[in-house]
């Protein structure tokens, strides 16, 4: 089985992206970069809605998103109600993320991980499923229950 996966990031994020879409040795990920490209500065925000309108139209696919410390961009994404991004530190947290949370983005800080740490989460984030049917889904469920 194949994995679509779109990736976004700032400035912040832009070296640990390139690393990552070159050395994540899996053939069976095909990457989408939205980038940005460079380590020129740019606005977390924009990158992080760009990935989210991108997931949007696109809702086979995950996401990573990458800026200094994994923080802004995952907030940026999270005010979109199609979107669960979690930022994560190790390879438990992916898995869990993907078990009873759903997540859809997986969301690094370039300035506070590990280039091998990154490559596992990502391998664990892509290979576990959700947890459906039960208190997992329903916990799910209400996360975008609430309004204002
Ligand atoms: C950019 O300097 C930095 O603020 C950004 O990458 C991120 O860490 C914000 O949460």
């Amino acid at each position: 089985m194949g994995f679509k996966v779109a990736i976004a990031n700032d400035h912040g994020g832009f070296a640990l992206k390139r690393w990552l879409i070159e050395n994540y040795q899996d053939r069976t990920v095909e990457w989408v970069d939205l980038g940005t490209e460079s380590e020129e500065s740019v606005d977390y925000p924009d990158f992080a809605h760009k990935l989210a309108d991108y997931l949007k139209d696109h809702p086979d696919h995950y996401g990573i998103a990458i800026c200094g410390t994994g923080i802004g961009i995952s907030m940026a994404l999270n005010r979109h109600n199609h979107i669960r991004a979690a930022v994560c530190t190790n390879s438990t947290m992916a898995r869990l993320t993907r078990i009873d949370n759903d997540a859809n983005v997986l969301c690094f800080g370039a300035r506070v991980i590990g280039e091998q740490v990154v490559r596992d989460c990502l391998s664990v984030f892509l290979t576990t499923d959700f947890e459906t049917g039960g208190r997992h889904e329903r916990r799910v469920n209400k996360i975008n229950t609430k309004e204002g």
